[in-house]
């Protein structure tokens, strides 16, 4: 009988800064993801415009600042996880999660980022949702910032820019780490760490303005050598407050193929992997990879960093490797005249041979199967998926039921590529968390409407709705996968 190895960790993976709401309660402070303005798509073109809150300056977190609505800020409401978790995780349970991914909202436990001691609110709530979790011998997989560093950090620090942010960051790592030692045992540093090249607010606190364009890019490497110093220290910090903790490292895992065989493609394509690669070679093997070095030099990029924070990175490399993967896209030189489509976050040019998401991104299994050989044979580490899923829009029939084949078609084929990579391929998976298993807002686009969850939620892009809890078809899907370790999806073989 085909099977996932014993032990292997199914489960579902959220964000605070999307899902949980309580944005004023419980002495949290205000995050960049407070202040992230939802801007109505009226077109998929229009899709790439609205991204992630890219064009943030002063002027509008101001704006955002003097207003408490929520419809056009929506990560201030999520979907209310801070008073429904223990219902959720009551159908997490149901569907026999043996994980949950969740991350810790920083702003929550120090809520300016240089406070002297932590905010024993904050702490509590995490404590409640952790025994919960526990109560159902769900494994609590713990990601310490996923895009939303404190706003008074951003606007009073330059974020990650100013070398403070390490501190501040070590400081938080120290609490959380001691305070849940006998509560977790996985943790990820940062969420998708190579986003600040793409989101350098969300992911870095960085407020673009504020700097002259030539140097931004400057700014950018140098705030991802604080988090890389910071994230060597977390995970000294973690093995130290928890022995056998295991940390990893958290990648947008895109896969790039070459347009056609033309070499200007292939090396674009390498290209384009690289810029991925520069962040798992730094935190795998401890040192930057030549290639980035090379980059800096040849761009002109000064990047501050002491021979102190070289012996740090090299001394406290990551455990495992974990990574989102939605899609796969080409990579082409030069890319003008190129028909181009939506991916996470970036625009790409489309594969001819891929279908494609209601929002552009390019659904491809086997992609899945080549990141996991990828990252497996350059690093022969553990492995984690810890986000796939399809953004798709539902309809809930008249009978309330809610047919979501589609999305059960596409976790599917994900699912066996991930069974062949383990088996064909000698892929060493700890786990799989399938992104929103309940539904929560979209990152780049701050919409409700986009919905990956095994469970629905009542509520719509304009914050119309009643919170309502429903199972789709998926839900009991999913439960089958996992109560067979994986067998039911071979059930017709
Ligand atoms: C990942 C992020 O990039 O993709 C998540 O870690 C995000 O925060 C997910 O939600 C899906 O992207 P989106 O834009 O559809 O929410």
């Amino acid at each position: 009988m085909k099977q996932f190895p014993e032990g292997f960790l199914w489960g579902g993976a959220t964000a605070a800064n999307q899902f949980e709401g309580g944005w004023k309660e419980g002495g949290k402070g205000i995050s960049v993801s407070d202040v992230a303005l939802f801007r109505d798509p009226k077109s998929l073109a229009e899709l790439s415009d609205v991204h992630a809150n890219c064009d943030i300056n002063d002027e509008m977190i101001q704006k955002a600042l003097a207003t408490d609505d929520e419809v056009y800020y929506p990560k201030r409401h999520g979907i209310d996880f801070y008073h429904h978790f223990k219902e959720d995780i009551a159908l997490f349970a149901e569907m026999g999660f043996k994980t949950f991914r969740l991350s810790i909202s920083m702003s929550r436990i120090f809520p300016r980022c240089d406070e002297e001691e932590p905010n024993e609110e904050g702490l509590k709530f995490y404590d409640e949702v952790f025994d919960e979790c526990l109560k159902y011998n769900i494994e609590p997989l713990v990601t310490m910032s996923h895009y939303e560093p404190q706003l008074a950090f951003a606007m009073e620090y330059d974020g990650w820019y100013n070398r403070k942010s390490i501190d501040f960051f070590t400081k938080y790592v120290d609490v959380i780490t001691k305070r849940y030692a006998k509560k977790v045992k996985y943790w990820l540093t940062f969420n998708e760490v190579d986003s600040i090249t793409r989101h350098p607010f969300m992911t870095g606190g960085l407020i673009e303005s504020r700097f002259p364009p030539e140097k931004f890019e400057e700014v950018k490497f140098q705030a991802m050598h604080h988090q890389f110093v910071a994230s060597a220290l977390a995970t000294k910090i973690c093995h130290e407050n928890i022995p056998g903790s295991m940390v990893g490292c958290m990648l947008t895992k895109h896969t790039f193929y070459p347009l056609s065989p033309r070499p200007e493609d292939a090396l674009a394509a390498q290209q384009a992997m690289r810029e991925l690669f520069a962040f798992s070679d730094t935190q795998v093997h401890g040192e930057y990879p030549a290639y980035l070095l090379a980059r800096f030099k040849n761009h002109g990029l000064n990047i501050v960093m002491t021979d102190e924070d070289l012996e740090i990175m090299k001394a406290y490399p990551v455990d495992f490797i974990s990574f989102s993967y939605y899609s796969s896209s080409c990579a082409a030189a030069p890319r003008e005249g190129l028909e181009m489509t939506n991916a996470n976050t970036m625009q790409v040019v489309k594969n001819p041979y891929l279908p494609s998401s209601d929002w552009g991104w390019q659904i491809d299994p086997t992609g899945l199967r080549i990141s996991l050989v990828d990252l497996y044979d350059r690093y022969r580490k553990p492995l984690f998926i810890v986000e796939n899923g399809l953004g798709a829009k539902d309809v809930v029939e008249e009978d309330g039921t809610i047919n979501d084949q589609y999305r059960i078609d596409y976790l599917k084929a994900h699912m066996k590529a991930m069974y062949d990579a383990i088996e064909l391929d000698g892929v060493e998976l700890l786990g799989y968390t399938t992104w929103g298993p309940i539904d929560l807002l979209s990152n780049s686009t701050n919409q409700m409407s986009k919905r990956y969850g095994f469970i629905y939620v009542d509520l719509d892009d304009y914050g119309n709705g009643t919170y309502k809890r429903m199972k789709k078809k998926s839900f009991d899907w999913y439960k089958e996968v996992i109560a067979t370790n994986g067998a039911s999806l071979f059930d017709e073989e």
